[in-house]
């Protein structure tokens, strides 16, 4: 069969990727430009800052992308790029340069779902297997999700409020680790012990997830120690705070795993960049796999290997009707 070459884009929210993947698992070239030494400045994601970024960027992020793989618009058999979900500006930003290129070298587009091509960051280094439990664990999302083969997603399980990435940022935020607070505490963490009694969120027999409790328990917690005028220990407090965090992801995955034949899992997206989330998963599944970092926060590669099987399956869309959608789904 043909080789099938991909010029993917990813957009969402603050890095501007382009990768060329051939056949949905070799990663010919990816260039990342990432907005977040910016945002440590701010504390945070502006979305008017980061749509402006990803147009001022872009064209440079696609010829850096061709030059490097020493291939030209010529040699692609189609371009796909993220849907949604995502802040909408910066959307609009790659799915409009997505839709000119297609349209300028009559290729043909990819829509593709931000959170499924998470879960395809799997294959860009391992052949996946199915049926298969993944649990997507991102700035944005917390969801499990069950393949029972090839491009099937069933989501069984969801948070209800907070994401886990989003936990993090805000209990990183009230310890003023800055932003992202992801690896602020995940660093902190190592070095403390979790000496801090905080509740176990939704801990029931459902597979829903919620933190919002967790978030709530922390804020008191430290506003009235700082009004006794006692210290936080921030390594301890961050220790505690991410070992709750653990054991519910563990709780809640082990029911689901339980549910069903699983043949392989694995954990994607930015928070599973999370060292003592990878240590205890690896510790309980050997059939296991967590893309290695370049592919487990936002990247370009993991639209492409998606899109190979859109591409297979004739999954394209109509370029004058497609449009960024914020709250795409699973
Ligand atoms: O998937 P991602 O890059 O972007 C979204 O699609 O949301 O995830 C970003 C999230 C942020 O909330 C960040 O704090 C978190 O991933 N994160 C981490 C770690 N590294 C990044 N959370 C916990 N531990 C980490 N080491
Ligand atoms: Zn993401």
């Amino acid at each position: 069969m043909k080789d099938i070459y991909i010029l993917a884009i990813e957009s969402s929210c603050d890095e501007t990727s382009i990768a060329i993947v051939k056949n949905g698992k070799e990663v010919i070239s990816q260039i990342t430009n990432t907005q977040i030494e910016y945002f440590k400045e701010i504390g945070g994601v502006v979305p008017e800052m980061a749509s402006r970024m990803h147009a001022d960027n872009i064209f440079y992020v696609y010829e850096e992308v061709l030059k490097k793989s020493q291939m030209t618009i010529c040699d692609i058999d189609a371009i796909a790029v993220t849907q949604g979900p995502g802040l909408i500006g910066s959307l609009i930003v790659g799915v409009n340069f997505a839709k000119t290129l297609a349209m300028l070298h009559d290729k043909p587009l990819i829509g593709v779902n931000h959170l499924k091509a998470h879960i395809y960051a799997v294959n860009l280094e391992n052949e996946m297997k199915f049926p298969h439990l993944s649990l997507i664990i991102s700035g944005g999302h917390t969801e499990l999700i069950y393949l029972e083969e090839n491009m099937s997603f069933k989501k069984i399980g969801q948070t209800l409020d907070d994401a886990v990435g989003e936990s993090y940022d805000k209990v990183a935020r009230l310890l003023s680790l800055g932003y992202p607070g992801g690896p602020k505490i995940d660093k902190l963490a190592n070095m403390g012990e979790a000496t801090y009694d905080l509740p176990m969120p939704k801990n029931d027999n459902t597979l829903d997830f919620s933190f919002s409790g967790l978030k709530s328990a922390c804020f008191n917690m430290v506003n009235s120690n700082k009004m006794k005028g006692i210290a936080i220990n921030k390594e301890n407090f961050a220790a505690s705070f991410q070992n709750v965090i653990v054991n519910t992801l563990l709780n809640k995955f082990k029911l689901a795993y339980d549910m069903y034949d699983i043949e392989q899992c694995s954990i994607v997206g930015g928070v599973s960049a999370n060292s003592k989330i990878r240590e205890e998963f690896n510790k309980k599944y050997n059939n296991l796999i967590i893309p290695s970092m370049n592919y487990t926060t936002d990247n370009a590669a993991m639209i492409g290997s998606i899109a190979y099987h859109m591409y297979l399956n004739n999954e394209f869309s109509d370029i004058l009707m497609f449009d960024a959608n914020v709250s795409e789904k699973i």
